[in-house]
């Protein structure tokens, strides 16, 4: 498309604070045109109109890609709100749809959003774009190096809660580890406060991956997980890194990234930052749309493998055990939580955490 000198149409759809910044990113990329914007509320379609150059509006989304035929239907939307718009998706005939992680809440309803896309043959890409940090990237680029010898873990904790972030942690850890794929996980969780957030988690989940390759993950979300003091923002008290018998590096979400190796310890900066990470993100958009062969790293197929791992690790805490992937339907996770997860309040790892989980209990 971009070769032919045309830019591939898009529509976005849902125009809160991330559906801004996509619709942003898309109409700052030369290879594409932000031909129309749909969100429930006039007055937020008119306000965002006006910020993004005044492309086609409507309240009624199906209405839109109508008229507009897109070759990329993006939405933004709380993680309730997948299923009905992937199928309006594919139905509006678009080459790609481009949506917010987690993919789903439940494997069930991941499954059908895969079945439904690989049916269709639509490309999709789910928006796990801190990768895009010169932090993450920093970290990454040692790993890959083998300055840290044989790598044998991935580790990543945040003290943000499980919906908002697991999946991004999941992503990067998979990432550090080469794609390797996850044979069995398995999990603990405390802590029912969440449980009703718009974003709904246990308060704590810890768990731990074992890779194909042999190496093990580490994954903790929420108020268990530890500090991390060299970040004042408390949602970015992320850490992601890799150890080998050599050394390690790792990232802070907020906090650049810092490694030792045979070289000696080395820092550096970096901080997750919508402005830097979208450009390069829908930028891939277009050279998967461009190049079959150039398949987008956040592409839909890797994220069911990531969603594969969260869903695994909330099977075992309701199984108790070990949870071998890949997963077949099931309970819906959140639903079998609930009814499992005791009321016993969650123990929390440092002060700021008690405000963000203990104050309403
Ligand atoms: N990738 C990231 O770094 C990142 C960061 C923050 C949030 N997110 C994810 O982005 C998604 C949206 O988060 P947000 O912060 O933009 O939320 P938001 O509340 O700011 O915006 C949500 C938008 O969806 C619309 N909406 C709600 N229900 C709808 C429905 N049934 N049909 C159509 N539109 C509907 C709302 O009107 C609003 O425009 C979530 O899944 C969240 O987890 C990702």
């Amino acid at each position: 498309m971009a070769g032919s000198g045309n830019a591939h149409k898009v529509v976005v759809i849902g125009l809160g604070k991330r559906g801004r910044h996509h619709a942003a990113a898309f109409r700052g990329n030369p290879r594409f045109e932000l031909a129309g914007i749909a969100t429930r509320d006039a007055g937020t379609l008119a306000k965002a109109a006006a910020e993004l150059g005044n492309p086609r509006t409507s309240t009624d989304p199906a209405a839109l890609c109508r008229e507009v035929k897109p070759d990329v239907f993006c939405f933004c939307t709380p993680p309730q709100v997948r299923l009905d718009l992937i199928r309006m998706g594919i139905a509006s005939g678009a080459q790609l749809i481009a949506y917010e992680k987690p993919i789903a809440l439940s494997m069930n309803d991941a499954i059908e959003i895969r079945g439904l896309l690989r049916t269709a043959g639509v490309k999709s890409v789910i928006s796990h774009q801190h990768r895009y940090g010169q932090h993450y990237r920093k970290a990454h680029e040692i790993i890959e190096s083998g300055a840290l010898g044989r790598v044998d873990t991935v580790y990543a904790h945040s003290a943000g809660w499980m919906t908002h972030l697991i999946t991004h942690l999941v992503d990067l850890i998979r990432w550090y580890n080469g794609n390797a794929e996850a044979e069995w996980v398995m999990a603990q969780a405390a802590g029912r406060g969440k449980l009703a957030d718009n974003h709904p988690s246990p308060d704590f989940i810890a768990g731990i991956v074992h890779f194909a390759n042999g190496v093990r993950g580490t994954i903790e979300c929420g108020a268990g997980a530890p500090d991390v003091p060299e970040v004042d923002y408390w949602w970015r008290k992320n850490v992601v890194g890799a150890r080998g018998p050599n050394g390690f590096a790792e990232a802070l979400t907020g906090g650049g990234w810092r490694a030792v190796t045979p070289h000696g310890a080395q820092a550096g900066e970096g901080c997750m930052n919508y402005d830097l990470d979208m450009p390069p993100y829908v930028d891939q958009i277009a050279d998967w749309l461009d190049d079959e062969g150039r398949v987008h790293p956040c592409n839909g197929e890797s994220a069911h493998k990531g969603f594969e791992i969260v869903m695994g690790m909330i099977r075992s805490v309701v199984s108790r055990g070990q949870v071998a992937l890949p997963l077949g339907p099931g309970e819906p996770e959140i639903e079998a939580l609930a009814r499992v997860l005791p009321n016993t309040p969650v123990l929390v790892s440092f002060e700021e955490n008690r405000k963000q989980y203990l104050s309403n209990s």
